[in-house]
């Protein structure tokens, strides 16, 4: 389905969980975020019914984000329930690795293709600093359960503070120019204040050739990261939230008060 500007929307990211197992310092303050109630969080049967009516309207990519996806319970179930929606053409998840190492075969084995990986330093103690909790090795562990487990293209995504010339980002670009891994800077953004621009080695925030939805995990489609529309599922039915998110998709990104990375996964 075509927008008011002739993008044709064939992409649905799908925020599974607005929960996460790290507390990365661009993304999250120290001590968490408020987090949407248990209630209020989009049963497996209601994302799939937003798959089914997105696939009728034209949606054939989908990726899986967060929060952290994998600390979603049943998510090799509900990988496996979309994957068998036909038109669901290529299936993708956003993951920052920390669970991976368990999960990265039975996710293959559930009909995931490919994933990405977040990364942003190769050195232990920054990766401490930066994630708050989270471990360097266990990132890396879970990229080569990834890739044991034919999941392909990996890609790694790396947050930079202005340039992939710092020093972080020169390491992580150079373990996956070792390692066969494709990697995308992306600048770290503020929703709030209208900071952001394309990610170097991706299309995201590129607005002209924007062909994106996303879905929150308490049931809101959003035509834009970067604007407060949203369209809740529950109210207005999947169909007319769909189809106004579709309408109503901006030129462009401006700023959001409302939007969270936490609850959007990028
Ligand atoms: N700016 C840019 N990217 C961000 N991410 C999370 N917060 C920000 C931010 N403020 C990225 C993560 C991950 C993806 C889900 O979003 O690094 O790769
Ligand atoms: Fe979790 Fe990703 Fe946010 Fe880090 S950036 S706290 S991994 S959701």
């Amino acid at each position: 389905m075509y927008d008011r500007f002739n993008r044709k929307i064939n992409y649905l990211r799908i925020s599974v969980t607005d929960r996460c197992n790290l507390r990365c310092t661009y993304c999250m303050p120290a001590e968490g975020i408020e987090l949407v109630r248990h209630k209020d969080i989009l049963s497996f049967e209601e994302i799939l019914e937003v798959v089914k009516t997105g696939v009728e309207y034209g949606i054939n990519k989908v990726r899986i984000t967060g929060g952290e996806p994998l600390v979603r319970k049943g998510i090799i179930e509900l990988v496996s329930m979309i994957a068998r929606v036909p038109g669901v053409e290529d299936l993708s998840m956003t993951t920052n690795g920390a669970l991976l190492d368990l999960f990265a075969g039975e996710l293959a084995n559930a009909g995931l293709q490919r994933i990405n990986i977040s990364l942003d330093t190769m050195d232990p103690k920054r990766y401490r600093e930066i994630t708050r909790v989270g471990n360097l090795s266990s990132a890396i562990s879970g990229i080569i359960a990834a890739r044991l487990a034919g999941l392909s293209p990996i890609k790694i995504n790396c947050v930079i503070k202005e340039s992939p010339l710092e020093k972080d980002a020169q390491d992580v670009a150079q373990f996956c120019k070792q390692n066969d891994l494709e990697v995308r800077f992306i600048k770290e953004m503020d929703l709030e204040n209208g900071r952001f621009s394309k990610v170097i080695g991706g299309d995201g925030g590129n607005c002209a050739i924007c062909n994106r939805l996303r879905l929150t995990a308490n049931g809101k489609i959003k035509p834009c990261l970067f604007s407060d529309l949203e369209f809740d599922i529950r109210e207005l039915g999947v169909e007319e939230a769909f189809l106004k998110a579709v309408g109503q998709k901006p030129r462009e990104g401006t700023k959001s008060k409302v939007n969270k990375f936490s609850n959007i996964g990028g």
